[in-house]
């Protein structure tokens, strides 16, 4: 498939993700129609996201008191649902407040049933926030009404731009998967030989040494230099090109108590996979919430600010050059230590600002939890993004942990996904795992995931939150088993799809003067020529985006001399 080929993929993808069919009425809250204030008071208003009005939220007297819209639907499918939210004030002393997408499902039967479908946290009067999420709404159902709740009351908001449709379910998973994955994943090979003495007899052979798209794991720091740890670095050598520490970066594993620093451990960790060709994700500089240094709870504001700017001069100073990625703030839509210790809510702006500035090659990261293992906080995720963006933040992409428990919906996850790829910016799924006891239906699970994010266009990565059940934060989650990092059915399942299902290596014959045409995997390769078995000719060449045509010229200065030797002979 040529460029143009490719330019149309990409579009008829994009159309797949913006074709929006919307079950709201009246979603762009032009007239109050269709929309009714539930305990509360409900007006047009002149303070618009988009068109000319919004609909205004006074009079909110519990926390369920809010704009909402039923929907008469039919059960056994998933819903999402969207909305822009704007509060006027903040209630009870607070700074910001949380608002909740909230659905109530009436069932044939009379019954209510409540459900929260995603919460954005940490919202700020004055700016316009993404509301939303997803919920599987079970058979036997009269409508759904769908809410904006924040747990204050008296807490005023605006509603804009609303959306709700079915999530489709991918009936054919697997096999259009499959075909993203060769248009997306792969490229057009064409290898031809001249200047040989020899017209028969001769054999390319093309052997993909690295794979264009990242897949890596978490190591442990001590483990992948530990001389008695060969089997856990044999497994995660055999299969993984990307790593990042799990926990030796984390401030409190740097500088345990203050100006007491340990750069060392994971200095030696990197400096050993970087010789060995490993490519690396740094994580994280900073970790609010618990997971601070203890020396830090106590400190007030003013005292932790230059606590702040010293860590990221010295965590950059230490490691910069050596990572791809930075995780700047881990989980910060979801924890506000340093947020609320310096009362400062763009402090994890200025954080990517610095660290961007110390360190220009590497790319900086949100990294997040809830993101599309459930849509808690998928519409939140995306709204900070599109904030960091407007606001000229150096983000480089969007890091989705991917922690699963054994609910594994591949629909749901895609269509999440597909959100936050309409961001536009490049996707890492940071910390995959899928807490299962069953293996085999672990391999399965873990397949499915694999296949979804190694076929979607805005995925440039996937990295395991480790491997080993001797050292995992969710052992039922492992690859691999006990003292010989035996691979389990999940364990050799990703072993095959990484080396064999999604790498090319491939023996052809060859006549002199022909040509060669394979569709290959992205990536480095190593060819070697071969003439009645012996080797006559190596080199490595790399195969991107628009292709590759190698012309091998035999007698030029290409060839081996020695080989030369044994083509005469
Ligand atoms: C490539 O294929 C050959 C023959 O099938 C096999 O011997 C070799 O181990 C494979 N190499 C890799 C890197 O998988
Ligand atoms: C080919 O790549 C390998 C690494 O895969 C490297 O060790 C080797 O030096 C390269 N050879 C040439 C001729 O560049
Ligand atoms: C191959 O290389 C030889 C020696 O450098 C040269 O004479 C010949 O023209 C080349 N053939 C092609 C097809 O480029």
């Amino acid at each position: 498939m040529g460029v143009r080929g490719n330019m149309l993929l990409v579009l008829l993808i994009l159309q797949g993700i913006l074709a929006v069919r919307n079950l709201f009425q009246n979603p762009g809250l032009e007239s109050t129609n269709g929309w009714t204030c539930l305990d509360c008071s409900g007006s047009l208003s002149s303070d618009k996201r988009s068109g000319s009005h919004s609909y205004h939220v006074t009079g909110r007297n519990h926390d369920f008191s809010g704009a909402s819209q039923e929907v008469q639907v039919s059960g056994g499918h998933y819903y999402y649902f969207k909305v822009w939210v704007k509060i006027d004030n903040t209630a009870n002393g607070k700074w910001y407040h949380d608002v909740q997408g909230q659905i109530d499902i009436l069932h044939n039967n009379g019954q209510h049933e409540y459900q929260q479908v995603g919460e954005t946290n940490y919202v700020f009067p004055g700016r316009w926030y993404l509301v939303g999420g997803d919920h599987y709404v079970a058979g036997n159902i009269k409508s759904i009404r769908f809410y904006v709740q924040i747990p204050e009351a008296g807490v005023n908001y605006h509603i804009d731009d609303a959306q709700m449709d079915e999530v489709a379910y991918l009936s054919n998973f697997a096999n259009e998967a499959n075909q993203r994955i060769d248009n997306l994943r792969k490229a057009n090979l064409a290898i031809s030989l001249s200047g040989s003495a020899s017209p028969s007899g001769l054999q390319v052979e093309i052997q993909q040494t690295k794979s264009e798209f990242g897949w890596g794991s978490a190591v442990d720091a001590n483990m992948i230099v530990d001389g008695n740890k060969k089997a856990y670095q044999n497994f995660f050598y055999d299969i993984f090109e990307w790593a990042v520490l799990e926990n030796a970066m984390k401030w409190p594993a740097i500088e345990g108590s203050k100006g007491n620093y340990n750069y060392d451990t994971p200095l030696r960790a990197v400096n050993s996979m970087e010789s060995k060709g490993i490519i690396m994700r740094g994580h994280n500089i900073f970790w609010g919430g618990d997971f601070v240094p203890n020396w830090q709870k106590s400190m007030s504001g003013s005292q932790l600010r230059p606590e702040l700017e010293k860590h990221i001069k010295g965590m950059v100073g230490h490691f910069k050059g050596k990572f791809r990625h930075w995780d700047v703030n881990n989980e910060n839509l979801h924890l506000h230590f340093y947020e609320d210790k310096l009362r400062d809510q763009y402090i994890t702006q200025w954080m990517f600002r610095e660290t961007k500035k110390l360190d220009p090659s590497a790319t900086c990261y949100l990294n997040d939890y809830n993101i599309i293992a459930n849509s808690g906080s998928t519409m939140a995720y995306v709204d900070q993004a599109y904030w960091f963006k407007a606001s000229g933040v150096p983000l480089g992409g969007m890091g989705i942990q991917s922690h699963f428990g054994a609910y594994v919906d591949v629909s749901s996850v895609k269509r999440r996904l597909d959100e936050i790829a309409a961001v536009g910016l490049p996707v890492w799924i940071t910390e995959l795992d899928i807490s299962e006891p069953d293996e085999t239906k672990k391999a399965k699970k873990y397949e499915d995931l694999m296949r979804l994010y190694f076929s979607h266009p805005a995925v440039k990565g996937v990295m395991f939150w480790g491997f080993w059940d001797g050292r995992h934060w969710r052992p039922q989650a492992a690859l691999a088993n006990g003292n010989n990092v035996t691979p389990n059915a999940a364990g050799r399942k990703v072993q095959e799809l990484l080396k064999r299902t999604w790498r090319t290596n491939e023996t052809h014959n060859i006549g002199h003067g022909q040509t060669v045409h394979i569709r290959a995997f992205k990536g480095s390769y190593k060819l070697l020529v071969r003439h009645n078995g012996h080797v006559i000719h190596t080199q490595n060449f790399s195969l991107g985006g628009h292709g590759n045509n190698l012309k091998i010229n035999l007698s030029g200065s290409g060839s081996n001399p020695h080989v030369d030797h044994v083509l005469i002979g």
